[in-house]
């Protein structure tokens, strides 16, 4: 893998006027070691960012620089360290039904041509690739509902993954505090969720949704990716913004395969599939149809 270009590089002098001592060398390293860990690109304008976010975590460590820092976090197997690096440095915003038009589409175009056949046993395998804190594939699970009310007795498999252990964890938890239930229908909230046992200014997602859903730990720019598919739609929004280009195809490659034909491909509202990715072809607003096998 290249490592993005950096026009600070080597500089020797502080970045930024703070606590730590933060130089061009050190932004560098940290970026090369987020691309590598995970494809994400750190443009030179997130320097301040970078040391805002992490001040924090060298003061906890009792370290005195951003140069320790590097020699820190890159030493062989400190896997714990990357992950904090990691969830510092990204962002897992995420909403109940965000850019609802897509649950619309994966309900008219994808759920119900296939009403029928599920109903009668057959398999239908949704992914949430990226799906932070778990909104997105129970907002895909209550769709799934609204179409087959019995769907945790038919074949019918929601799968999410995020890079990030923490998210999933909250994934699977299922409990939301009420303000974040806003994008929720007022019937899908009153039907799919419950009052939290233990806290009552939250809610839990009903069972029959969470029995749907299945966590998973992914990098998606992992060496390999332990599911087979087919799946009849992929969710993957809101997270290839952050790699650069050849990644963001690289991605978009690698979905091609695992997408049943006829299947779709939803991404971000600022994200594209591009042309050269033949496997795919345009089928409405920040959404993609699989051509071909
Ligand atoms: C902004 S959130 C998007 C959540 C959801 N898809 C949505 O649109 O609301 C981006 C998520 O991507 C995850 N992420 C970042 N890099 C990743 C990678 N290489 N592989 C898998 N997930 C990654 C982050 O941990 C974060 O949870």
């Amino acid at each position: 893998m290249t490592t993005p270009s950096t026009s600070f590089s080597d500089r020797r002098e502080a970045l930024v006027d703070g606590e730590f001592a933060f130089t061009g060398a050190d932004f560098k390293r940290i970026a090369a070691l987020l691309y590598e860990q995970a494809g994400i690109s750190l443009p030179d304008s997130k320097a301040t960012l970078v040391y805002s976010r992490l001040a924090k975590r060298l003061r906890t460590l009792g370290l005195k620089s951003f140069a320790e820092y590097c020699a820190f976090v890159a030493q062989d197997g400190n896997v714990d360290e990357q992950q904090h690096m990691l969830r510092a440095l990204t962002t897992n915003v995420t909403r109940f039904f965000r850019e609802p038009h897509h649950f619309d589409d994966l309900r008219a175009n994808i759920l119900e041509p296939m009403a029928d056949k599920v109903r009668a046993g057959g398999r239908l395998r949704l992914w949430s690739a990226a799906c932070s804190s778990g909104q997105e594939p129970y907002s895909m699970a209550f769709t799934v509902l609204s179409v087959w009310p019995n769907a945790a007795e038919l074949d019918i498999r929601i799968l999410g993954t995020d890079i990030d252990t923490n998210v999933l964890a909250t994934g699977r938890a299922a409990v939301y505090e009420e303000q974040l239930l806003e994008g929720i229908p007022a019937n899908m909230r009153s039907q799919y969720f419950e009052r939290d046992a233990s806290d009552r200014r939250s809610f839990r997602v009903c069972e029959t949704a969470r029995q749907l859903v299945a966590f998973r730990e992914l990098n998606l720019n992992g060496p390999s990716w332990p599911m087979k598919g087919p799946f009849d739609a992929i969710f993957c929004r809101n997270v290839v913004i952050y790699f650069d280009e050849p990644t963001q195809e690289r991605v978009w490659q690698r979905f091609a395969p695992l997408v049943a034909p006829g299947g779709k491909l939803y991404v971000g509202h600022s994200e594209r599939v591009g042309a050269s990715i033949t496997a795919f072809e345009s089928a409405g607003l920040t959404a993609y149809r699989k051509v071909g096998r």
